[in-house]
């Protein structure tokens, strides 16, 4: 069995910043609310004519990643894409990136975990590599929320949230065994899968039948995103601990040997409450909600690449990457630098 390691990293945002003060201008809503309990100050969303979909966001952070991998596409043997906002139904969207990127015929995985996207996308892409099957393998998590959202009162318990963007991190073979991807956690439990979803149009309620009833009843909100945010709050923090120790106890540590927590940025608060929970300094969990909201399954590669740009990252740090969103489904994957 070989081992991965993390040998590029890169992200992208779309260059409009949206503010909280900006979204009062279309629902009632305050910087103090959404600061108060998420954290954000402001967000990345696309604009009309900026030539962003979610592949082509992808692409640039894949770009930066490859650069700093020192690889060309042509190096790269496997996609896994994680998206919950892909540019069709049909297909996905690292099929798409793979023609962006000019790469040769190689196979592309779409993951559809949405904010667990990229831990799951990680443990599979790390899967390939420790058989042998391929050597390197470009993991990508990018979204765009906001054309997705009900930017109205109605929808502001949700809109407010998420943002835009994209992260990207390559991995290849390594014969080290005590480096590299060393554990991972993954489950789901379906039975709150409507507790954050977009429900229609879908096979269950298909694109004819939807947009006839939504003639006749112009106030359905099932093709914009619901979440009982209390519900999910609750289940998320327990969540992300169970995953965090799931981790470390897999690699026969314990949260002493910790030294970077990466997080989805789900909320602030989530996060602060985790970081008390687990006893750790400011210094060793990294958050950026602030500045990009919730990117869903590109939160945690556009952190861990700022985190890796800060310096925050050394030769044998212990990083772990932990997430809990819609299905519910909840991961994390154990890193030694
Ligand atoms: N501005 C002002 N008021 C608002 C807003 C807003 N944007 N949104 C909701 N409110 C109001 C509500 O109407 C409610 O008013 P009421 O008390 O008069 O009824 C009040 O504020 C409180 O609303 P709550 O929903 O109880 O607020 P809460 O403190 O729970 O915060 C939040 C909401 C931020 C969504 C929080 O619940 C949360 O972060 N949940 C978890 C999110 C998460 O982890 N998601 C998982 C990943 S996402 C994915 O997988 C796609």
């Amino acid at each position: 069995m070989y081992n991965s390691k993390v040998i590029g990293l890169g992200k992208y945002v779309p260059e409009r910043v949206v503010t909280n003060e900006e979204l009062t201008r279309y629902m009632d809503t305050s910087d103090e609310w959404i600061r108060e309990r998420t954290g954000i100050e402001q967000r990345h969303w696309v604009a009309e004519g900026d030539g962003n979909t979610t592949a082509v966001m992808g692409a640039k952070a894949a770009r930066q990643a490859l650069e700093r991998a020192g690889l060309k596409p042509s190096d790269i043997d496997f996609i896994v894409f994680a998206t919950l906002s892909p540019e069709f139904f049909f297909p996905g969207s690292g099929v798409l990136l793979q023609e962006l990127l000019e790469m040769p015929t190689v196979g592309a995985l779409d993951v559809r975990n949405q904010c667990s996207g990229f831990v799951y996308a990680t443990a599979v892409a790390d899967q390939f590599i420790k058989t042998g099957m391929y050597k390197n393998v470009l993991v990508v998590g990018s979204e765009i929320q906001s054309t997705g959202l009900d930017v109205s009162t109605r929808g502001r318990g949700v809109s407010v949230i998420f943002g835009d963007g994209a992260g990207a991190m390559i991995l290849t073979r390594t014969e080290e065994k005590k480096k590299g991807l060393l554990a991972h956690s993954l489950h789901s439990e379906g039975k709150y899968a409507d507790q954050l979803t977009v429900k229609y149009p879908a096979s269950s309620f298909p694109s004819q039948k939807y947009f006839e009833h939504l003639q006749q009843n112009p106030d359905e909100t099932g093709h914009f995103p619901y979440m009982n945010g209390n519900f999910v709050f609750k289940n998320a923090v327990v969540r992300f601990q169970e995953a965090i120790a799931e981790v470390l106890q897999k690699a026969g540590m314990s949260k002493e040997d910790l030294d970077l927590l990466i997080p989805h940025q789900a909320n602030l608060r989530i996060s602060q409450f985790i970081q008390k929970m687990f006893g750790l300094k400011d210094h060793q969990v990294y958050n950026n909600i602030q500045k990009y909201g919730n990117t869903t399954a590109a939160s945690i590669p556009i952190a861990l690449t700022e985190a890796w740009e800060a310096g925050k990252i050394k030769e044998n740090d212990i990083v772990v990457l932990a997430a809990f969103g819609s299905g519910f489904t909840w991961g994390a994957n154990l890193i030694k630098w």
